[in-house]
């Protein structure tokens, strides 16, 4: 009589084989060859330099946030726009005539973070850097969009703060 595992039929030895190298292929590929390891993606995710804002914190609108952003218009936009918004290099920002016609608070912070490329600029070679090229944060910026409003009827408040 023939021994017991002579008595495993081929068709499971293949398969039990076949599940097996399997197996050691997944571990070899997931563990030692392939670059993107979950150890490598957690070291790119927490040893990484660039910080990704997922909460943008906006001011609400009122006295002391319209005085801020004077306080901050009055050192980053002042130069180019004017120190009551009459403009100079850049437009006037206290009346309703706006080149770009962004009129929203909303709108309007958007414009200041992202600044005007000179291939975006309504007037030939002018541009504006983004937040005027100072290091401004979101919510210093609503404060001075909240302050060009105080003076300038025609901005549409739309701040999702109020
Ligand atoms: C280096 C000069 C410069 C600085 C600093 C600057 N801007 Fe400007 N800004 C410009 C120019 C130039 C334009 C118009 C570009 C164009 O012709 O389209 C402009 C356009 C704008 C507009 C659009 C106006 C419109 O009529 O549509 C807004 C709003 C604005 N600036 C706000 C700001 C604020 C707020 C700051 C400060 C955080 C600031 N800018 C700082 C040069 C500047």
């Amino acid at each position: 009589m023939s021994n017991e595992s002579n008595n495993i039929p081929s068709w499971i030895k293949i398969l039990f084989g076949g599940v097996l190298l399997a197996g050691v292929a997944y571990a070899v590929y997931f563990h030692a060859g392939n670059p993107t390891t979950h150890a490598s993606q957690f070291h790119n995710a927490v040893y990484s330099n660039v910080v990704k804002a997922t909460v943008e914190i906006i001011p609400v609108r009122n006295a002391a946030s319209i005085a801020n952003g004077e306080k901050s218009y009055k050192t980053a936009c002042a130069g180019c726009h004017g120190g009551n918004m009459e403009g100079g290099f850049g437009p006037n920002l206290n009346d309703g005539t706006w080149l770009h016609e962004i009129k929203t608070e909303s709108g309007l912070v958007r414009l200041i973070n992202m600044g005007i490329a000179p291939a975006d600029a309504k007037s030939p070679g002018k541009s504006m850097p983004p937040k005027g090229g100072q290091k401004l944060s979101g919510e210093q910026i609503w404060e001075i969009v909240y302050y060009i409003g105080s003076k300038n009827g025609s901005v549409i408040k739309d701040s999702p703060a109020q």
